[in-house]
């Protein structure tokens, strides 16, 4: 029964800010409490208040002058690509064919997973992220280490295997029996074990054949409260290719409907690229477009129209994401900074209260998990960022000509990285200055 009264400035997010003016979507505290109990928040408010509440026995942890916010969302990364990330010139296809599949062999042996998945979690909690959907490789042992040490983490985490079954090195596929067995298997494993929740995860229509979606769309009428998550119109030359494979399809996106893996619980990636149906199709499912912005910028796959998705007649359940080792950066910080350019270069501006909802509550939102994290509510998980808004001589002397919450945020978000992310609590517990190292 161990408790915690943090102190600091707390911010947390009730709705999806509509502009820089809208302070009814979220709440701050400028002398906050945070009053943790077997890591969950069991009160917030005025440290005044709070700290009332707390017994003798409470740990106080004093983090003023920096922010307390909940810990960061990535909700799309891929763990056995750690050591792609930086690999140099060429657009998806040639990328994945010439560096990423043969990294992704390596992750047949259990031990180098292990080593890879500990690193993996070092980095995102350096970054501030407490929270992950991520995609293993095609081995069921790489997304045992996944889970392994997420759960010796106690962190809340959404993985799988990748089932491709075709057109990957001969190493590199299973068989639509073997995947429908492997996920089968791993789901019993570790689904709703601790903080592990399972995706079943088609890794895209071009690496599965027909039979291998049609047992994925098994899969997921077995287990209808699994996420699922894929790849979608990421890049031309992929929309092509996909389109020759599934010649009976009126659009990419039809083929995941077809096979009934386009559902509220659907993390698909990239939908860059999406005609008027497809977004239609996406927002009557209620799945979700991951925004993957380094990773779109650096492999040239296209500029995500992030506002037009949100504000269609239909409109799109956006979440946003790193997208290693497509994407070039572990923080969401710098996954925000480079988001924000890509709207910009789409002729709009995203406001840093919408930037900060989305790797937060929006985040959670889209997962369907916003009652257990992405917020600091009472009866939600600790996880927690602290801030620190002057981490670097260049931050502390832009910090002296910020005057409001706001300008403070997109500082953070513009110039910010691992140095500004002072502590991380997972459930409750410290994660950051517990890192060897
Ligand atoms: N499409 C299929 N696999 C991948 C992958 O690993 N990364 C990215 N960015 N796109 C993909
Ligand atoms: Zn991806």
């Amino acid at each position: 029964m161990e408790t915690l009264l943090l102190r600091g400035r707390l911010l947390t997010f009730l709705s999806e800010p509509q502009s820089v003016d809208d302070h009814a979507s979220y709440a701050y505290e400028d002398d906050g409490g945070l009053l943790i109990r077997d890591g969950r928040i069991v009160a917030i408010g005025a440290f005044a208040a709070v700290s009332k509440k707390a017994g003798p026995d409470a740990k106080l942890v004093d983090h003023r002058p920096h922010l307390i916010l909940p810990g960061f969302i990535d909700t799309h990364a891929h763990y056995p690509q750690m050591q792609v990330i930086a690999s140099f010139g060429t657009e998806l296809l040639e990328w994945l064919n010439r560096y990423t599949f043969p990294e992704e062999m390596r992750f047949a042996d259990l031990q180098h997973g292990r080593r890879i998945a500990r690193l993996f979690f070092d980095e995102l909690i350096r970054h501030g992220t407490t929270s992950v959907a991520a995609y293993c490789s095609v081995h069921k042992e790489s997304a045992d280490a996944f889970f392994a040490e997420a759960e010796s983490r106690h962190m809340l985490v959404v993985g799988g295997k990748v089932m491709m079954d075709r057109n990957a090195p001969d190493a590199l596929t299973d068989t639509p029996q073997s995947s429908y067995d492997d996920t089968k298997a791993l789901i019993e494993r570790w689904h709703g074990h601790a903080r592990g929740h399972y995706a079943i995860t088609p890794r895209f229509a071009i690496t599965s054949s027909p039979e291998q979606m049609e047992m994925a769309g098994q899969l997921a009428r077995e287990h209808p409260d699994l996420h699922i998550q894929t790849h979608l119109s990421e890049n031309h030359a992929e929309i092509a290719y996909t389109a020759e494979l599934y010649p009976w399809a009126k659009d990419y996106t039809d083929i995941y409907e077809h096979y009934g893996l386009a559902g509220p619980k659907t993390l698909f990636g990239h939908s860059i690229h999406l005609s008027e149906r497809e977004a239609d199709a996406l927002s009557d499912a209620g799945s979700i477009a991951v925004f993957c912005p380094t990773s779109n910028l650096f492999l040239g796959s296209g500029l995500f129209d992030y506002l037009r998705y949100r504000r269609r007649a239909k409109p799109l359940r956006i979440s946003t994401a790193t997208d290693v080792g497509g994407g070039t950066n572990y923080s969401m910080l710098r996954t925000m900074d480079e988001g924000y350019k890509v709207i910009a270069l789409n002729g709009e501006k995203l406001n840093p209260f919408a930037s900060f909802w989305q790797i937060t509550r929006g985040n959670a939102e889209a997962l369907s998990m916003a009652e257990k994290i992405g917020t600091l509510e009472v009866g939600t998980d600790a996880d927690l960022v602290v801030l620190d808004s002057a981490a670097t001589p260049g931050m502390r002397l832009r910090m002296e000509r910020a005057e409001t919450l706001a300008e403070e945020l997109f500082l953070l978000q513009t110039l910010g990285d691992d140095r500004a992310v002072r502590e991380v609590y997972v459930a409750g517990k410290p994660a950051k200055s517990d890192l060897a190292g």
